[in-house]
């Protein structure tokens, strides 16, 4: 069960999947409904986002040298921590609402999964390097592996989505994972819907729970 270590006034919302899943698009629809009812939104990807972060990013994604996987995960636990102590613990106390493009999760499904670590060893630093601040929901944009293989073909790659095939397969068993542990923060969309119905559902799921005006 996932704790909380702070008095939080805002909303805390996740999008989580594969690379391709369609995340980036929702994250720019989901700003706007929320503008609307007159709240002050910030949105971050994972990594990045502090200057620090933007930094470890380029070296994570786009970095010629050889980067083990311990290294790896706390190249994303370090930029993850600092996101978290600038931007969202002080945006959650204002009440702000918060929308990460990847936030823990990615690295239980990555690092924990992908490249085999193990779930409860990223999810104890993870717990550590987030201090307990957990999204309230996180929607879990699902699509299949064969699917996120085409999407990815039409764009350049980065260095993670090079190693694609089975790291993907293992990636994707680790967000089942991940929604089976937490039933009532995961909420899963068909990411392979039109892009307007993924939206749709989305809005849908946070009316339903009190977190959007009707
Ligand atoms: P990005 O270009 O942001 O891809 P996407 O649009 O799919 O999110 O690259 C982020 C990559 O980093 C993506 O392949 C997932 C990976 N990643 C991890 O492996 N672990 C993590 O903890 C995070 C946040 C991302």
């Amino acid at each position: 069960m996932e704790q909380r270590a702070h008095i939080r006034k805002g909303l805390f919302i996740s999008l989580e999947g594969l690379d391709g899943c369609g995340k980036t698009t929702q994250i720019k629809a989901l700003r706007c409904a929320f503008q609307r009812e007159g709240k002050e939104v910030i949105d971050f990807r994972e990594p990045g986002c502090t200057h620090l972060g933007e930094q470890l990013r380029e070296i994570v994604l786009h970095s010629d040298s050889h980067i083990g996987e311990r290294a790896e995960l706390l190249i994303y636990l370090s930029s993850r921590a600092q996101v978290t102590d600038e931007i969202v613990i002080p945006a959650l106390s204002e009440g702000k609402v918060v929308i990460a493009d990847r936030y823990a999760d990615s690295s239980v499904a990555y690092q924990g999964f992908g490249r085999a670590i193990g779930a409860e060893k990223v999810k104890a630093l993870n717990d550590f390097a987030i201090k307990n601040t957990y999204p309230d929901i996180t929607f879990l944009l699902e699509i299949s592996v064969s699917e996120a293989l085409k999407r990815l073909e039409n764009k350049p790659l980065d260095r993670l989505e090079k190693e694609r095939g089975t790291f993907f397969q293992r990636v994707h068993e680790g967000y089942e994972w991940l929604y089976q542990q937490n039933p009532q923060r995961f909420v899963k969309i068909p990411g392979e819907l039109e892009p307007k119905e993924v939206g749709q559902q989305i809005l849908k799921v946070l009316k339903g729970r009190g977190f959007l005006g009707k």
